[in-house]
């Protein structure tokens, strides 16, 4: 490989997935997981495998049935972590990589771990050493790296390289660092671990957002002898989230000129599809102006910029929108377009699907169809969505009618259906509220005996068009303080809100009261 080559380490579903109500379900991060795989992420981090049965059983399946990216599994420096994570990424085979972390800054190794300098070296090592054992390519994360002596810091580098990590990754864990002293600390790391010259280990980073420093932070550390970023689709994550994939990758090709050559083997036409899709699987709307994969980053709205495009493009645009995977619009569908158009589309838009689901898509859309006069891309994808979005149908929504008005107190009947087994169970309730939404939602409320806080609310409308789908994205609290998101589309707003507030009920019912068993605290 080429010594100017970046690897990109996406982790958008490990510490994206952190992030308050970000949590997907295992079709969800599958789905993730092989958009990463078009896009051609070098590792993916699938999850942490001893946290929960779940994100065990996300690791195992994405180290399965994703081919071509390597596939990560995060551990504590403690036995029965590595273990968790050996067996899942197990079936990767050669692409398994385990990734063990242990803090060794001043503050955590006083006040979280209260453990000296020495007993750090010697639990790194001896996790790398347990690492080795399953897989040949073990990353060592000396986590709060930033905020650690440098000094000590190339120590840990020089022994977990000797115990047989094959890359380390400095993480700036708490976004503390700034480019140049973050530049200055890698360059220190570069010169004082000669396996880092050699290329027989890989510098890492791994850059948190809090002082928005995150992507320029790491393309310092590219500069000064990075050869692996750690980084989120759209920049999710803790907190103020990671460094931006998109960001970093655009801004390595964008300005090859002043990165010397480096380059990474990201096909970058799959940005935007791997944006949209994060976004709709982990709730997290991306902001308009977001660079590369907002809706404004190429609209040019000054009369002067236009007028500049239209002479010549490169005067107020430094990327081609189209090389991120922009504009590529197909006709789209309508009531009469036919199953295997539908099927066909469903395949172009990369979505895998089985005969049963093909016919289950098919009859939404003659649904959507009847609706409104063009079927788009986004609204397809929308559909599509909802199904690997939903969880077992506890509650179905049958029947849902509301009265509302300026002189009118809201009011929404509903009814729902529960299967239990051979019997169908059917229920019935009304309930004012301030709106026709919020009386709908008490309404289901009522009949599920749940009681859901809306903590976040957001409306989009999928395609153009006074008819397009209204695509309702919540997160819900249920009194146990974890965000439940929830997710509903259709050509009315209010039937949208009501089938995302059932989305959530069911994922609360299904995986939330039982508990999404968190067996340890997530780093
Ligand atoms: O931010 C951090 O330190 C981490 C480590 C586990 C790499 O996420
Ligand atoms: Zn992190």
């Amino acid at each position: 490989m080429s010594k100017n080559r970046v690897l990109i380490f996406d982790t958008t579903l490990r510490d994206g997935e952190q992030c308050p109500g970000a949590s997907m379900n295992l079709r969800e991060k599958l789905a993730v997981a092989r958009q990463l795989g078009a896009l051609k992420v070098d590792v993916i981090e699938a999850g942490f495998p001893v946290i929960s049965d779940g994100d065990f059983a996300a690791v195992q399946s994405i180290a399965k049935q994703i081919k071509g990216p390597q596939i990560a599994g995060l551990a504590r420096c403690v036995p029965k972590d590595i273990d968790a994570a050996g067996a899942a990424v197990k079936p990767a085979g050669k692409r398994g990589r385990i990734h063990v972390f242990l803090a060794t800054s001043k503050i955590h190794r006083e006040h979280k771990l209260g453990k000296a300098q020495d007993e750090i070296l010697r639990l790194a090592v001896e996790g790398v050493k347990r690492a080795r054992k399953y897989v040949k390519d073990v990353e060592f994360s000396p986590e709060d790296g930033s905020r650690t002596e440098p000094d000590f810091l190339v120590e840990i580098c020089k022994s977990v390289v000797k115990a047989g990590a094959t890359t380390v990754n400095i993480p700036d864990t708490v976004g503390w660092a700034v480019p140049d002293e973050f530049g200055d600390l890698i360059s220190h790391l570069h010169e004082n671990v000669p396996e880092f010259q050699t290329g027989k280990a890989v510098i890492s980073v791994h850059c948190h957002n809090d002082l928005g420093l995150a992507v320029a932070n790491s393309l310092a550390a590219v500069r000064a002898g990075a050869r692996q970023v750690e980084c989120t689709v759209n920049g999710i994550g803790e907190r103020a989230g990671n460094a931006a994939m998109e960001e970093v990758v655009m801004a390595l090709k964008t300005r090859k000129n002043f990165y010397r050559g480096f380059s990474c083997g990201l096909d970058t036409k799959e940005i935007v599809k791997a944006s949209k899709l994060v976004a709709r699987m982990s709730g997290l709307g991306v902001q308009r102006s977001k660079a590369i994969v907002g809706e404004n980053a190429f609209a040019h709205s000054s009369g002067i910029h236009q007028d500049g495009i239209l002479k010549k493009r490169e005067t107020y645009e430094i990327m081609n929108p189209k090389h991120v995977g922009w504009g590529k619009t197909e006709l789209p569908l309508t009531k009469h377009s036919g199953r295997a158009a539908v099927a066909a589309r469903l395949k172009h838009l990369g979505f895998k699907m089985n005969a049963e689901e093909i016919n289950s898509i098919f009859a939404k859309f003659k649904e959507i169809g009847d609706k409104k006069k063009f079927v788009y891309d986004d609204d397809l994808a929308a559909l599509v969505e909802g199904h690997i979005t939903t969880v077992p149908e506890t509650w179905a929504l049958d029947y849902l009618n509301v009265s509302t008005g300026n002189q009118t107190v809201p009011t929404a009947t509903v009814r729902l259906t529960k299967k239990d087994g051979k019997k169908t169970q059917v229920e019935q309730d009304a309930s004012i509220g301030d709106g026709p939404v919020d009386a709908s939602l008490k309404a289901i409320d009522r009949i599920s005996k749940t009681k859901g806080t809306l903590m976040d609310y957001t409306i989009r409308a999928v395609s153009q068009g006074k008819d397009a789908l209204g695509e309702v994205t919540l997160k819900v609290d249920f009194g146990d303080g974890d965000l439940v998101v929830g997710k509903g589309a259709s050509t009315d707003i209010i039937e949208a809100s009501a089938r995302a507030y059932l989305n959530a009920v069911n994922r609360y019912l299904n995986n939330g009261r039982k508990g999404r068993k968190r067996r340890h605290r997530q780093p």
